[in-house]
């Protein structure tokens, strides 16, 4: 099952809790981890809209697997621990549109082209990956798991006040020109403060974000639609 396919039965379940969270906890920062989150954080934010509460600052799509993932794989090749990797991951959350731009890695490196498609693929299909091994006995739990709590954990440091919390994310944004985009934001007080540009990207990246953005358009209007209809 593709996270795609997951569409049906989760899409009204997100709609279902949205609807809820509108009613109960209007001012709730929202993590959507539900998959396909291409649509579900569109689909919270219809709900959120028409019910008058939509606040984009406080409804953030949750990709950070991509980005341990990410460091993981890299980390890998190059010989270090992935704790000390930082590789940016904008786009979205499924396939091609997850974008890693190893151009950014953090520490500076640099990768042979063979490395980064081999890098790039892995780091799309590592959900794939997960399933094979599993051979069709589900999907990742434990990565997944681990991912949400570092993830609501920056989320939890940034209401506290702490300074400089910045980590991924797939929110309404204005870095591209789809509505929803992922990419590192700066989590505060009141959720997302501040959004960043995606920096210098190279020939590689550029051509995967034009792949990213046509998938990213239509897994977002899916979800607006849904809500609409
Ligand atoms: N964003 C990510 O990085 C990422 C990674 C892995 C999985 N996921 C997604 O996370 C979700 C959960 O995955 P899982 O492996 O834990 O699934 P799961 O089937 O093990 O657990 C789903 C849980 O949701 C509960 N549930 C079902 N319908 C509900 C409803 N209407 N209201 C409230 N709860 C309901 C079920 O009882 C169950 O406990 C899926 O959508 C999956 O695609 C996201």
């Amino acid at each position: 099952m593709t996270r795609d396919d997951l569409f049906n039965i989760n899409a009204g379940i997100v709609r279902t809790l949205s609807e809820a969270i509108a009613k109960c906890c209007p001012n709730a920062i929202v993590n959507v981890i539900s998959n396909p989150v291409n649509s579900t954080v569109p689909i919270a934010a219809e709900v959120f809209k028409k019910a008058g509460t939509f606040d984009p600052k406080k409804l953030l799509g949750v990709t950070m697997l991509d980005v341990v993932r990410a460091n993981t794989f890299v980390a890998e090749v190059l010989g270090l621990d992935p704790r000390d990797v930082n590789v940016p991951v904008v786009g979205g959350h499924a396939g091609v549109t997850i974008l890693p731009l190893l151009s950014q890695v953090k520490p500076p490196c640099s990768f042979t082209p063979k490395e980064v498609d081999y890098l790039t693929d892995r780091i799309q299909n590592g959900g794939t990956e997960v399933v094979e091994a599993k051979a069709g006995a589900g999907s990742a739990t434990l990565s997944m798991a681990y991912a949400a709590v570092k993830f609501a954990d920056a989320c939890l440091r940034g209401l506290r006040g702490d300074a400089s919390v910045v980590e991924c994310a797939f929110v309404a944004s204005q870095v591209t020109e789809l509505p929803f985009f992922a990419s590192k934001v700066r989590l505060g007080r009141t959720g997302v403060e501040e959004i960043y540009p995606l920096g210098p990207l190279n020939e590689y990246e550029r051509a995967g974000l034009e792949r990213a953005k046509k998938e990213l358009e239509s897994s977002i209007q899916k979800g607006v639609s849904f809500v609409r209809k």
